[in-house]
């Protein structure tokens, strides 16, 4: 297989290797060169960790289609984390495959790389410019991408300026866009977190448990939000909480002991006594 033309991906409008790609004309903000023909976003496969001898994890293998909403569900220390380390170049598994689309091999690439391939990454605690608008946030998702502080002078075109629009809109703080980021609520700013993600326009969304702190409210407004994105995105979602899991879970997939458990419907891995045994019987 031929070797991945990072340019390509920084620059997709221009021809790679051109040399002076960072000073053309400059577009949109679209991950290019995922080849999704297959209907796969992401393959891992037989993927061991060990920290000290010990296997966080465990030749995991797990495929998730274009589009899907996948929940991801296992108890503490089971390997989610370190599953998401591992898809974002942050760990090196000692074995294993894993693959964005057909083509992009994402033990390959470091982790700014992963970001700019298409992959967006939600940790835990939310972590946007406290001192900053909401709007201003958003604007800086955009400045602080590689592929656009490329260019000489950053101004917002017309459709970067839609963008922030329309994911206003999307994580529900149009109200909210001159507001300082450090004066909404946790949701919220969970929620901007999420928006400076979606700035960016990742073909793949991984969230760790997003709605840890949240208020019931929050927590359905967070549900419909994640609804909306799939099909567009691709969303890997780990959560503990399963009334959460059940709005939002189309196929759910259980990890332990650092491989997957079991696969199927909420309601299928929920009846499975493995899976009632190791976690929600508990
Ligand atoms: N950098 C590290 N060094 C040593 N051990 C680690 C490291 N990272 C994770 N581990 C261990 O690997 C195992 C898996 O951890 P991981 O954080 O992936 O679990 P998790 O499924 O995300 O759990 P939780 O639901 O509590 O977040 C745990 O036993 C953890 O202590
Ligand atoms: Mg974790």
């Amino acid at each position: 297989m031929a070797e991945l033309d990072w340019r390509a991906i920084v620059y997709p409008d221009t021809e790679a290797g051109s040399g002076d790609a960072g000073a053309a004309g400059y577009g949109h903000v679209r991950p290019a060169g995922l080849d999704t023909s297959h209907g796969v976003a992401l393959y891992l496969d037989d993927i061991s960790v060990s920290f000290d001898g010990f296997k966080a994890l465990n030749k995991l293998s797990l495929t998730i289609g274009v589009g899907e909403l996948r929940c991801i569900i296992g108890p503490n220390g089971a390997g989610k984390t370190t599953m998401m380390d591992v898809i974002t170049g942050k760990t090196r598994p000692d074995e294993g495959q894993a693959w964005f689309g057909q083509t992009i091999d994402l033990l390959k690439l470091r982790e700014a790389e992963v970001v700019a391939a298409g992959i967006g990454r939600k940790f835990q605690k939310p972590t946007v410019f406290e001192d900053l608008s909401v709007q201003d946030n958003l604007e800086l998702a955009l400045k602080a991408d590689k592929r656009v502080r490329g260019t000489l002078r950053f101004r917002l075109n017309a459709e970067q300026r839609d963008r922030i629009e329309e994911v206003l809109g999307l994580i529900g703080l149009h109200d909210q866009a001159a507001r300082r980021a450090g004066d909404l609520s946790h949701g919220q700013k969970q929620w901007l977190e999420i928006g400076m993600l979606l700035m960016l326009e990742p073909k793949l969304l991984l969230l760790d448990e997003p709605v840890a702190g949240m208020t019931d409210f929050e927590t359905d407004r967070t549900a419909e939000l994640f609804v909306s994105l799939a099909g567009r995105h691709t969303l890997m979602v780990v959560e503990h909480d399963m009334e959460f899991v059940r709005k939002i879970a189309h196929k759910v997939t259980v990890l332990h002991e650092g491989s997957v458990l079991a696969e199927g419907s909420l309601e299928q891995v929920q009846a499975d006594p493995r899976v009632v045994e190791v976690y929600l019987g508990r």
